[in-house]
């Protein structure tokens, strides 16, 4: 972001300012040289770099009194660090033009063309340019004497020791070798051993590309260190003259002979000498297409482009040298990578001169090592030439501005079609407002619910988290609200990865029982039915059953009720049979399907099983089962030798009332019912009066406002 921040100022500057833009550039330039030469670090991709130094070059043509004496661009990189000791090489350490297209290819030949016009043959040499760091290799006798880093171009570094550990760069030369050879190469670190050896590494000493480890590894102390590091060495230069080496293609060869490693740039596919001679400009520029796509991924050592020399030594010799760089060799260099990203949104940065910019917001992205998440928009017209919107599919590189660019939009937003946690087909409603996924047992949806089930206002379960939940639904498959009062402690421990916590949520599930109807309300997560809604929804039909029998029978009832959604949802619900088989397992799991104050039933009626016939005065049969629930009854269906009561309503049914007479099982009629349950003690203890009509065994209190958390 800084960089970004710098280079936008950098470009207002250029327009008001030139002078103090190219000074700027210059130290952003210069810093970039020091991170490099000096810490072995690159901030900036080298594209990034070569464009900004290429940039400070146009401003300086442009505005040649403004040249900074020590700029950037009349010097090759950084001085050399303490540690090591200093070597003036014997031919400066060059480095190399760019060609950022054919084009500038083309222009190359031209230049050279000026110097060797035609009908002169030139034959050019392609190989490839290995992104590592530039190594000078000095044999006396044969044995290898000194190596030597680049350094600022004049002076680098004696790294000899440490080059000794690298297993390709021969110790010992073939009696063929003269007595005196200067060799020049890149060490470089294949990407297969960066890939293990860098995560192994302590995350302060880990580097975002094998170049960046090669360079730490090669000045490293301890040369054995360097040996684990396992380096490699490509040769393509000889310094000095040797009889018999006339050219570049020779000096590859001869090379080779003496037992160094070169690189072949024969594409795959291709086939021929390793290093192809190039009669014309045309034929190398066929190399640099071959390489340019998937063949560069092939390699397992990083490439940033290839070099395209002028092979005869006699030519190279006439075309000479400039201040950085050689006039007979030219680097390709490949297109900056193009990244697939997606815009998630547009924001817009008001600049120094009040101007707005328009900037992507990506979802991040590698490119040429590092992440990108935004993409600079230049301008609204900008956005309406590319047709963006937010959501789009668009292609992203990093180009001349170290912003990065949005190359081109190469989908319009889609929707999904499948769902992102269980790939079931989706439900989109008409206008597209509504997306839902209906697969009930749905990993993601199921978690989601069971999280909503336990949350605070809901069941307040406490301690039953995303992360626990999450087990208990991949490990134990846990789908229904109704599971959770089924678990067993050593399955919680198991879900919680702890038996304390899995105690701790054992006694919270079991509280959880007697949470109030309209918190079990809303915790069913019934759509469009939030808190305040159930607690309307409680208060109004005081029951569950209540509730589900009179919106099953007449969806009209719930007209009446004021700030109620869910008006078309709740009817649905009810009338889902999975729902109802839910809602009954959770009745058998002893939830609290009425109306009143937590803890407000009794235990008048516990320990007896009871069974009831007929039907009870205002009740459903639903309703009166909940009640004798409520009370710690056991109601079953048939009456049988273990039956205590049968509870006889109106119009009680000949079966049950025979049964009750076989099993000798005393009846109960409505009024005994009453009397019992509003009894202050226990069943045979009558000794208080009644409470008046209306007992809270038919008129319970509505809901306990004080535990939902409203
Ligand atoms: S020839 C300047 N050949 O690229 C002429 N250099 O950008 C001497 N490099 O410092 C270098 N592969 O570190 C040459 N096949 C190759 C190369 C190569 C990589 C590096 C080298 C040089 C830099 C220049």
């Amino acid at each position: 972001m800084e960089q970004q921040g710098l280079f936008r100022a950098w470009e207002e500057e250029a327009q008001s300012d030139p002078q103090a833009a190219i000074a700027d550039l210059s130290a952003l330039i210069k810093g970039y040289d020091r991170a490099y030469y000096q810490e072995n670090e690159s901030p900036i991709s080298d594209a990034e770099y070569d464009l900004l130094k290429r940039r400070l070059q146009e401003l300086e043509s442009e505005y040649p009194q403004f040249v900074l004496p020590d700029s950037p661009t009349q010097s090759v990189g950084g001085a050399g660090a303490a540690t090591f000791a200093k070597v003036t090489h014997s031919v400066p350490m060059l480095s190399m033009a760019n060609a950022l297209n054919f084009q500038e290819l083309d222009d190359f030949e031209a230049r050279v063309r000026r110097v060797l016009p035609l009908p002169t043959p030139v034959q050019y040499v392609v190989e490839l340019k290995i992104d590592g760091l530039a190594l000078s290799l000095i044999y006396k006798e044969r044995r290898l004497v000194l190596a030597a880093t680049r350094g600022n171009g004049e002076v680098g570094e004696d790294v000899t020791a440490n080059a000794l550990q690298i297993a390709d760069i021969p110790r010992q030369l073939p009696a063929e070798a003269p007595d005196y050879l200067e060799v020049r190469g890149e060490v470089y670190m294949a990407r297969s051993v960066f890939q293990e050896i860098n995560s192994t590494l302590p995350p302060g000493a880990q580097k975002a590309n094998p170049r960046n480890l090669a360079a730490g590894s090669l000045r490293q102390k301890d040369p054995q260190m360097v040996k684990e590091r396992r380096l490699n060495f490509f040769a393509y230069y000889v310094i000095n003259p040797v009889p018999g080496v006339e050219s570049q293609s020779q000096a590859l060869a001869y090379l080779r002979r003496l037992g160094f490693s070169v690189a072949s740039s024969l594409p795959p596919g291709f086939k021929g000498d390793p290093n192809p001679l190039c009669a014309s400009m045309e034929e190398a520029r066929r190399y640099c297409e071959a390489w340019t796509g998937p063949n560069r991924q092939k390699l397992d050592f990083n490439i940033d482009g290839l070099v395209v020399k002028v092979d005869s030594f006699a030519q190279q010799r006439q075309l000479g040298v400039n201040v950085t760089s050689p006039n007979w060799a030219m680097a390709y260099k490949f297109p900056p990578q193009e990244v697939e990203s997606v815009v998630e949104d547009i924001i817009y940065q008001v600049g120094r001169t009040g101007a707005i910019t328009p900037v992507a917001v990506l979802r991040p992205v590698q490119i040429e090592g590092t992440t990108v998440s935004r993409a600079s928009l230049h301008n609204i017209q900008y956005i309406r030439n590319l047709g963006l919107r937010v959501g789009d599919r668009v292609k992203v590189y990093k180009a001349a501005a170290i912003i990065p660019q949005i190359a081109s939009v190469i989908g319009a937003y889609t929707w999904p079609t499948r769902c992102p946690s269980c790939q079931q087909v989706l439900q989109h409603s008409a206008d597209y407002k509504d997306t839902r996924c209906l697969n009930p047992d749905c990993p993601e949806r199921v978690e989601r619910a069971l999280l909503h089930f336990c949350s605070r206002d809901a069941m307040n379960i406490e301690g039953l988290g995303v992360k626990i939940i999450h087990n208990l639904v991949c490990d134990l498959g846990v789908r229904h609200f109704s599971q959770l009062y089924a678990l067993s402690l050593e399955e919680l421990s198991q879900a919680a990865n702890s038996t304390i916590l899995g105690g701790e949520i054992k006694a919270e599930i079991e509280r959880s029982r007697q949470r109030p109807l309209a918190n079990l309300l809303f915790a069913l997560g019934i759509e469009e039915v939030g808190l305040v809604a159930a607690i309307n929804l409680a208060g109004h039909f005081k029951s569950l059953d209540n509730l589900r029998e009179s919106v099953l029978a007449d969806p009209q009832v719930l007209e009446s009720i004021p700030y109620l959604g869910g008006k078309e949802t709740i009817p649905a619900y009810f009338a889902n049979p999975q729902v109802q088989e839910e809602l009954e397992a959770l009745r058998q799991a002893g939830l609290n399907f009425q109306d009143r104050q937590e803890g407000e039933g009794s235990s008048k009626l516990a320990g007896l099983t009871v069974v009831l016939t007929g039907t009870l005065d205002g009740l459903s049969r639903t309703q009166a089962s909940q009640l004798l629930r409520s009370h710690g009854a056991k109601v079953t269906s048939s009456v049988t030798s273990k039956t205590d009561y049968l509870i006889v309503g109106t119009k009680p049914g000949h079966n049950k009332l025979a049964d009750a007479q076989k099993y000798k099982v005393p009846l109960l009629n409505q009024s005994q019912l009453r009397e019992l349950l509003e009894a202050p003690q226990a069943l045979e203890s009558q000794s208080a009066p009644p409470q008046g009509e209306t007992s809270d065994l038919f008129t319970n209190s509505s809901a306990d406002k004080g535990e939902v958390h409203a």
